[in-house]
């Protein structure tokens, strides 16, 4: 086993032998992240008998019910990664604010932001859930993180990945060359590579939406679907398939191993939320793996790297996957946009209009 298989320490010396000068800070920050994904697996897979089954009965800042294992995700991924001196602040789904080491470790370079348990409706179920995590450059290094220092488009993520916690415990993650796959061997407590350089086949006859949502979907959205649902005899010549987790990192494994496209587009049930998924721990950590991987990201509008974030906690649209299927929502959305921004709920003032974002 050793012999003829790379872990997570070895593949991550050798990336950083491509860059001679570095400190091994981001190495050292992505192995705590890895520690902290593995301590969540281990409650994850005791299930009930691991006491961390059930709502913890309180919200998150996003009003949303907190799981037991939301919190003690939480709590392992800052006490794994903020005593090590690479993080100058940190962003949680689950807190209010951002978070700032305690002050008797040193700030470091780096600014980490996660998501630590994605997918929490499945927690109960035993079926799939994961960590999501970005690492951005702090732009004053060695210093406490300001607020605003989180605002950077997903282009400048120096890092991105995720945990999934399925049958098998796995670590997908990118250092901006291509994306790499580790599977956790449980007994030895350590990542071994097992994929290496995925890429997303640019076509798919496979999508993935949660159709309870339907009667809310722009009208781009609501065409795009009816193709594909009217399948071999529909514009699109082919017969689907759909699927939905209602679980990203479940999603984005899936499309990261057989091809596959996904959209959680905005839609009006809610103003205030132009789409579900959060943009600095969800979507641009996924939409800088999909691209790494030779898929495309996208609000529906333009390319999910490129957004300017305006809150740290802020929610966005997301169209990600195979890399035509993605280019023809966008068309679709220009289309549509033009057919009917004449009438009031579409139009420059209604409620769909087009804004710089999502
Ligand atoms: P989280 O558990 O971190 O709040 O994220 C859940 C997200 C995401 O994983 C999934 O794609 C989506 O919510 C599912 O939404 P629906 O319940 O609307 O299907
Ligand atoms: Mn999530
Ligand atoms: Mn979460």
């Amino acid at each position: 086993m050793l012999a003829d298989r790379t872990t997570l320490v070895q593949f991550l010396i050798e990336e950083r032998r491509r860059h001679p000068g570095s400190s091994g800070d981001l190495n050292g920050l992505i192995l705590d992240v890895a520690l902290a994904c593995k301590a969540i697996a281990n409650r994850v897979a005791a299930g009930a008998l691991g006491g961390v089954l059930g709502s913890a009965e309180q919200t998150n800042v996003q009003g949303e019910v907190q799981q037991k294992l939301d919190l003690l995700a939480n709590d392992y991924f800052l006490r794994s990664t903020e005593w090590g001196g690479h993080v100058a602040g940190m962003v949680s789904e689950e807190l209010d604010e951002p978070y700032l080491p305690p002050a008797e470790y040193p700030r470091g370079k780096y600014l980490l932001l996660f998501d630590p348990l994605d997918g929490s409706s499945n927690i109960d179920v035993n079926v799939s859930v994961g960590s999501i995590f970005s690492i951005l450059r702090a732009p004053q290094p060695g210093a406490d993180a300001d607020p605003g220092d989180y605002l950077q488009p997903g282009s400048q993520q120096v890092c991105a990945g995720y945990a999934i916690y399925g049958p098998s415990t796995m670590l997908v993650l990118s250092v901006g060359t291509g994306v790499h796959a580790f599977t956790l061997d449980p007994n030895l407590g350590e990542f071994f590579l097992t994929r290496q350089s995925i890429q997303i086949p640019s076509t798919t006859k496979e999508f993935a939406i949660n159709a309870s949502n339907q009667r809310f979907w722009e009208p781009a959205v609501q065409r795009y679907v009816e193709e594909c649902l009217k399948g071999r005899s529909g514009p699109r010549h082919k017969d689907y398939n759909m699927r939905w987790v209602a679980s990203l990192v479940a999603e984005t494994h899936r499309i990261l191993t057989r091809g596959g496209v996904f959209l959680y587009p905005r839609d009006s049930r809610d103003p205030a939320k132009p789409g579900k998924l959060r943009l600095l721990y969800e979507v641009n950590p996924v939409a800088y793996l999909i691209e790494q991987a030779g898929g495309a990201a996208s609000t529906g509008r333009q390319r999910v790297l490129d957004v300017v974030p305006s809150n740290v906690h802020q929610r966005i649209s997301f169209v990600f996957g195979a890399r035509e299927e993605v280019e023809r929502i966008e068309d679709y959305h220009s289309q549509t946009y033009e057919e009917t921004s004449s009438l009031p709920l579409y139009g420059t003032r209604g409620l769909f209009r087009t804004t710089p974002v999502g």
